[in-house]
């Protein structure tokens, strides 16, 4: 039997959760898919004097029609809502002029990056209205897919919600690339999830809502013309939590999380996310076919009653052609992943999740709350002792998951991951190894990736200096504006 759907009036939810009901959200069978997903365009790029890839990201204000009835405000890169893509290789160097357009301050992150501090787009990287931010570095690192959102100190989850996103996926030369599907919007597919809250038409900054969109579509469907076809999962949303998977649960293969390839492609029906991690799967289709990509209740563990642990939606239909080009056959493996040793590791560090602290402190800009010596390998035991859900995002590396609630994690955390989802009263042990880049004067981030968390301050700051060298003092412009 099937519940009643919040659906039926899309703004139902809001009233619902005010009224403190503890229905779930559930949109299975009661979706119409009326609607091709807009898939984002790749971004132009020039190639510069010096060999540089340089792309244009303006933060702008738009509008858009949803198709829910009436204009809604948005903001967008080069556009009315979400990005471009970006696209690089590994070895490229790029540049990217990030122009503010917006009459309040931003700034853009790459999601995933390994990258100068001073590139990184974070807090202490703010880009004021009407200027240009320019930061450029060299692509190092495997074929992943990444993201930029903005990054401003308190403000991440406004600017996210109202729509500024995109995917930056990175190649290189590796031979799984070749045999996945590869051409862009036809058989590798962006998938960016997110749940807005409407009101009046209107975005509303909250943390969760019972409308989905996908690459801000919503309600699509994607016509398949191949046997196979990669989606680029992407949970771009406030706090929400999707256990994707096909309707009817067909196994699918998972061959990428957060920072590339596994070492082999993993079956399984259910794939969980929560905000900023990507999962890319390849899905196997029969000519004629529909079949709904779906997010099952992920079951996150909290108890409370406005949670959202037993949410359902449909999400994206699949309508096969009803003749399809053949794919290449799925590797086998993808030539294996390096192992962080454990044993090579110099220090473990502790961080405990709770409220909206870390270690009970809140975020301080002026503050330096870790100091990494360039070239070692540390362990980081991250415990959310919280009743409600984390997760954990580090930047500017990538790390393996050593356990997951003391046991070995599950396959879908075997490969590299920059973030981490932490349910209630669970604890990771993370190895990542800090390479490149060391400037004792201008940290990176690590904090909770639920945008309302990190916007309270459940974010802390590691600066990566020389052997030998001790911390700085934070010299970003950002530093001083806050204070
Ligand atoms: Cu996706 Cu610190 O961010
Ligand atoms: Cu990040
Ligand atoms: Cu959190």
């Amino acid at each position: 039997m099937r519940r009643r759907s919040l659906l039926t009036g899309v703004l139902g939810g809001t009233f619902l959760l005010a009224a403190g009901c503890a229905s779930p959200v559930d949109t299975v069978g009661q979706v119409d898919f009326a609607r091709p997903l807009l898939i984002p365009p790749l971004a132009p790029a020039t190639v510069d004097g010096t060999g540089q890839r340089v792309f244009t990201l303006h933060a702008q204000p738009g509008r858009r029609d949803f198709g829910i009835g009436g204009t809604t405000h948005t903001w967008g890169f080069n556009g009315d809502y979400l990005g471009p893509t970006l696209r690089a290789r590994r070895g490229e160097r790029v540049r990217v002029d990030v122009v503010n357009n917006l009459d309040e301050e931003t700034s853009v992150h790459w999601h995933g990056m390994h990258l100068p501090a001073r590139m990184d787009g974070g807090p202490h990287q703010p880009v004021r209205p009407g200027a240009t931010w320019s930061p450029s570095w060299t692509i190092d690192q495997p074929a992943a897919t990444l993201w930029y959102h903005p990054h401003p100190h308190g403000r991440t989850r406004e600017h996210v919600n109202q729509g500024l996103a995109g995917m930056f996926i990175l190649d290189d030369d590796g031979p799984a690339q070749r045999a996945l599907p590869h051409d862009y919007g036809v058989d590798d597919i962006p998938v960016i999830v997110q749940d807005k809250d409407l009101h009046d038409g209107q975005i509303k900054n909250k943390n969760t809502g019972d409308l989905l969109l996908v690459n801000g579509t919503y309600a699509p469907y994607l016509k398949v013309v191949t046997e196979r076809v990669r989606l680029r999962l992407l949970n771009a949303s406030v706090s929400r939590v999707y256990a994707f998977g096909l309707a009817d649960e067909r196994p699918v293969n998972l061959v990428a999380t957060d920072g590339g390839l596994l070492a082999a492609p993993v079956t399984l029906s259910r794939i969980r996310l929560s905000p900023g991690e990507r999962a890319e799967i390849v899905v196997p289709v029969r000519a004629g076919e529909r079949v709904v990509l779906r997010s099952f209740p992920p079951e996150i563990g909290a108890a409370r009653s406005f949670d959202t642990g037993r949410d359902q939606f449909d999400v994206l239909e699949l309508r096969a052609a009803a003749t399809l080009r053949p794919s290449a056959k799925l590797p086998a493996e993808f030539g294996g992943l390096p192992r962080l040793d454990p044993a090579t590791a110099v220090t473990t560090r502790d961080f405990r999740l709770n409220g909206t602290d870390i270690n009970g402190d809140g975020m301080d800009m002026d503050r330096i709350d870790t100091v990494v010596t360039l070239g070692s390998t540390e362990i980081w035991t991250v415990r959310n002792t919280d009743g409600q859900r984390h997760n954990f995002h580090v930047h500017d590396v990538r790390f393996q998951v050593l356990s997951l609630g003391g046991a070995a994690p599950p396959a879908e955390l075997s490969g590299w991951k920059d973030t981490v989802f932490l349910p209630p009263k669970t604890e990771a042990r993370l190895i990542m190894k800090f390479a490149d880049y060391a400037d004792p004067d201008m940290p990176y981030m690590y904090h909770c990736h639920l945008l309302m968390h990190e916007d309270d301050g459940m974010m802390g700051q590691f600066v990566v200096v020389e052997p030998g060298q001790s911390a700085g003092r934070i010299s970003g412009v950002g530093a001083h504006e806050h204070h």
